[in-house]
């Protein structure tokens, strides 16, 4: 006989959930139970290396042999993670003597509590049971999920889409999010970021941002362009800084739109130091820099084993001998590893020359990166001999990432 499930929340902090088995299915199940603050005795002869840096950090109790009756006491809840049906079922036989609620991975029907497929919002949990076909719990929860990204604010839920005037029900209002947008592609921008971006009043976009996600923007969001456009006009850090505030201050949810990851060469700082001195929360949301990304999207680990120990990313934006550079070319040369230089095409005559007058031989591979992760990207492989001059007969342009060090040709040129 069949009946609906009763659905609980069950709140697990403190409380002590035993998990036998310390394979895949456990390696899946104990994260949610540990980010559930649940006191997490794992019982196996066993354990997947990920389980195990688990153990070493502290996280949960592993007792190394095969389950025992007395591992249920005190238990609320037990979760049999084992292939071997007899050994799950005496699992069971023991959770319902003592009345302790058992999900089995290995056979539903004998459980006498199922897992939901699960998406979270912020504090906004939503649990999908398919009758007992994991793949439509699945289905659904993903639709759900991909509804939820749009209508619900991290702290709280968001008014009806028709009845949103502006702040997105109130529930992010008077914030600022920095959001890294990624080198470029548009799927590059993490999870988190492309949420905070859906959830926005107010944008205020650097050039450098994928132009796909603004695109995606609702109609009544409000797009500050704050270009900065390279050696061009810029618009000043300070009315940047005043924008974020005080649309921040009468009430909207601000998304700060910046290219990478915000705090590299971004001025996220900043932005960060100016909302803090007027007391507007900032939530900071990394992104992939193009330091790294446009090195590996031309096929260019930015270390390889056996060939660099480290990457130095450095901005070439100032040339070596201008007063104001900050950067130790002289002792960067003397490094055998990787060199990144962003906002280096301008000076790359110079710094080349630098690096090789320091020591740094002429022959080194060197490449150009434009435009990394986009339909427009182009590559050009060299030597740090050649390639200031051949950056200029290709007509290589910003933005662009040059990458200096074997590592260039380890995966082949
Ligand atoms: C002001 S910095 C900002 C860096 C950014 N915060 C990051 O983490 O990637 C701008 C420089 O980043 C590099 N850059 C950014 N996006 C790029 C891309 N898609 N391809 C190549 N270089 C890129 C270029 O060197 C450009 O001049």
């Amino acid at each position: 006989m069949t009946s609906n499930p009763y659905p609980l929340g069950l709140r697990l902090h403190g409380r002590r959930v035993v998990v036998v088995g310390g394979g895949a299915v456990a390696t899946r199940r104990v994260p949610a139970l540990l980010d559930a603050g649940a006191d997490v005795l794992l019982v196996a002869p066993e354990l997947t290396p990920a389980l195990r840096a688990r153990v070493d950090a502290g996280r949960l109790h592993w007792v190394s042999r095969r389950f025992v009756p007395e591992d249920l006491d005190g238990a609320w809840l037990v979760q049999v993670a084992v292939d071997d049906p007899i050994a799950a079922a005496s699992v069971s036989a023991v959770a319902a003597e003592r009345r302790v609620f058992c999900v089995r991975a290995d056979d539903r029907t004998a459980a006498t509590a199922w897992t939901p497929a699960v998406t979270r919002h912020g504090p906004v949990t939503v649990a999908v049971l398919g009758g007992g076909d994991p793949r439509r719990a699945m289905t659904v929860r993903d639709a759900v999920r991909d509804l939820l990204a749009v209508r619900l604010a991290p702290d709280g839920i968001a008014g009806p889409p028709d009845a949103s005037t502006g702040t997105t029900g109130g529930m992010q209002a008077g914030r600022v999010a920095l959001v890294g947008a990624g080198p470029g592609d548009p799927e590059l921008i993490t999870v988190k970021g492309w949420r905070l971006l859906t959830e926005a009043d107010v944008v205020v976009a650097d050039r450098l941002v994928p132009g796909l996600l603004l695109d995606e923007l609702r109609p009544d969001v409000e797009l500050v362009d704050a270009s900065k456009i390279p050696y061009g006009p810029s618009r000043a850090q300070e009315e940047i800084n005043q924008i974020l505030v005080d649309r921040a201050l009468a009430g909207a949810f601000v998304v700060r739109l910046k290219g990478g990851d915000p705090y590299v060469f971004g001025r996220g700082g900043e932005e960060l130091l100016a909302c803090a001195a007027a007391g507007v929360p900032v939530t900071v949301v990394p992104g992939v820099t193009s330091s790294i990304a446009a090195p590996a999207a031309a096929g260019i680990p930015v270390t390889h084993r056996g060939v660099a120990h480290e990457f130095t990313v450095v901005s070439g934006h100032l040339a070596p001998d201008a007063p104001a550079s900050l950067v130790r070319w002289d002792a960067l040369a003397g490094l055998h590893g990787t060199l990144v230089i962003l906002m280096g095409l301008k000076n790359l005559a110079a710094i080349t020359a630098t690096l090789i007058a320091h020591g740094r031989s002429p022959a080194t591979p060197a490449a150009v990166v434009q435009e990394a992760t986009t339909g427009t990207q182009r590559v050009l492989r060299s030597t740090l001999g050649a390639v200031a001059a051949e950056t200029l007969t290709a007509d290589l342009r910003p933005p662009a990432v040059v990458v200096v060090g074997d590592v260039v040709n380890a995966l082949g040129a």
